[in-house]
This record gives C-alpha cells, structure tokens and sequence, in this order.
C-alpha cells in the first residue's frame, strides 16, 4: 500500500502548489512601529506583549534586523507629547515622525517607510478630526486641510506612502491633490478606506494615548453590520487616487475583504489590529510555543487566502523568523 499513498501525497502537492495564492510571506508583511520623543527610549506596551515604544535611535536600532527577515515595510505611528485642540504638531517639521523619518532614512537602505496620517493621536480631545460647535460635530472639511498637510510634512521627510486613517471623505483626493502639487507625484497612498468602529482597537489606544476624551468614533468609522458600505468606500477611494486600499480589522471581516477582491483589481491591505494581536498574546492566555506559532499562522494565511496582499501585523517578525526556518 505504501506506493498508493506516495502518488496520492505527490497530486495533493502539485494541486496545492499549483493553488499557492494563500501561502505567507514576509515581504508581504507591514510591521507597525511607534516612535517616541527622546534617546534611549524602549518602554513596553503592558496590553500588547512584545511590542515597544521606541525613541528614534532604538528604532533603527531595532530595524537593522527586518531586511534579513525579508521584512520590507513598516507603518509609523507617532506619540506625541504636545497635543492641542487642532492637532498641529502633526504637521511640524520638527514633529516626532518627520524626524523619524529623517533618522531612518538615512541609516536603513531599502526599506518602504508607511506613515499613519491621522489626528488622534495629536489632539487634547482624542478624536481623528478638527472638532467644532463646543464638541458637536467633526468639521471634515476643515480636517481635510490639515491632512493633507500632514502627508506633505511626511512626505518631505521621506515617506513612501502615507497612510490616511481619520476616515473622513474625500481625505484620499486631498493629499493626492496636494502631493502633486507639491511635486510628490511619487508619494503613495495606502487608503484606510474600509475601517470600522471597532472594540478591536483598544490595546492600540493605550500604546498611542488616543483614545476620544468624550464621544465615540461611529460617526466617521464603519458600522460593523454593514459590508455594502465598505465596498462604496473602496470604490470612492480608488478613485481618488489610493494605491492601495486597506480592510481593517481583518479577522472578523475576512467577507469584506474576499468582496473587495472579487470586485477591485487593486492591491489590498489588511489590518490585523491590535485587539485581534492581543487575543493571541495577551496576559493569561495560555497558548505558547509551537501552540501559538501554528495559531498565528493559521490566522494570516485566513487573511491572505480571503484576498489580502498586503498584511499589516505586529506578529511580522515572528512570522518572518518562522517562515524562514
Ligand atoms: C488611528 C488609528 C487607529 C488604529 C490605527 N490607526 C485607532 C483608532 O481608529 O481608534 C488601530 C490599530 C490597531 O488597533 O492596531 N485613527
């Protein structure tokens, strides 16, 4: 019998081989990174075990490793210690990003540097948009300036995408229109366009000091019962000028994201969050070693296998170290 088997094994193989869309690998990974004023700086995340803030110079420190990971991109998000009620140091030339920015540039060679373009984490009030009318309503328009001057200021540093994440519309077409402008024709756009108000992002919050001081973000993020609206989004967003359009989170959006596929003939990014990493990870659970290696595993070849391209995971490295064995 033993024969039998042997030819039964070798056709699963051709056919799985032949089907290979689904399989993992690290230079489709994003590895997110939070960058913190000061020298010397490593300070833990306590709800997402593994994962840092980093003062710039650790943060290169930490990056000489990706490219023999095969790692190529990383999505930057700032801390900032100056907030305001319009967000401003988001746009300083001297902000926390830009001058990472600089940093990395000039110390890692080929690497895709992606910046989170949002406000959240740079006003007093937490929320991804200029408020107005004593905390009524977000002013999308006026939020949209501030954007787009964002993703300039990011793009001078020496970003190679920026990635708009305040869900606000038309955000995708008022940094194209302004990078142009500006002579960043070049400059890419990873649009967060299909991202819903979700209970997923809470360790992401501690990390960043966002959380919205008041109120709630259903009015510019997705309802999660909804899944015709996020395809429109897309739609919307490609029109605009994305290069890459993003589903976050993934894990319980997998439909959405297998839609986008079957629908778009664009790149697609997925966002496996924060709270979907702390599931995984977090204190008390009990998964380990191997366990947790095959867990991970199975979860970012569900994202890929739904359509994504790109995946944007805290798990990058490990995943990378795995994959390379
Ligand atoms: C900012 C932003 C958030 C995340 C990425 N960009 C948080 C939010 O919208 O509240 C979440 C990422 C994660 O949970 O890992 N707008």
């Amino acid at each position: 019998m033993p024969s039998i088997r042997l030819r039964r094994l070798r056709k699963n193989e051709y056919i799985r081989d032949w089907v290979s869309e689904a399989l993992l690998r690290p230079k489709d990974l994003i590895l997110p990174y939070f960058v913190t004023e000061g020298k010397g700086v490593k300070k833990s995340i306590p709800s997402m075990s593994g994962i840092y803030q980093f003062s710039s110079d650790n943060l290169v420190k930490d990056m000489e490793g990706l490219n023999s990971l095969g790692i190529k991109a990383i999505l930057l998000f700032g801390i900032c210690s100056r907030k305001d009620e319009k967000g401003r140091e988001a746009y300083s030339k001297n902000g926390v990003v830009q001058k990472a920015l600089k940093k990395i540039r000039k110390n890692i060679k080929d690497i895709v540097i992606i910046t989170d373009v949002c406000l959240c984490g740079y006003t007093s009030h937490g929320h991804c948009g200029i408020v107005k009318n004593q905390n009524f309503y977000i002013d999308n328009d006026t939020t949209l300036k501030t954007l787009a001057k964002i993703a300039l200021s990011h793009a001078e540093a020496g970003a190679d995408f920026v990635a708009p994440s305040a869900m606000m519309d038309g955000q995708v077409r008022s940094i194209r229109e302004a990078l142009d402008k500006n002579g960043f024709k070049e400059t890419g756009i990873l649009a967060y366009s299909a991202k819903y108000a979700s209970s997923f992002y809470g360790p992401f919050r501690d990390a960043m000091d966002s959380s919205p001081q008041f109120g709630n973000r259903k009015s510019y993020q997705m309802d999660f019962r909804n899944s015709d609206e996020a395809l429109k989004e897309i739609g919307n967003d490609i029109e605009e000028g994305a290069d890459i359009v993003m589903v976050k989170p993934a894990l319980a959006y997998l439909d959405i994201i297998y839609r986008t596929r079957e629908k778009f003939n664009v790149p697609i990014a997925a966002y496996n969050v924060s709270g979907e990493y702390a599931l995984v990870k977090g204190q008390g659970s009990r998964v380990k070693g191997q366990e947790e290696k095959n867990m991970v595993l199975e979860i970012l070849t569900g994202i890929k296998r739904a359509g994504a391209n790109f995946i944007i995971t805290y798990h990058a490295k490990e995943v990378a170290r795995w994959l390379k064995r």
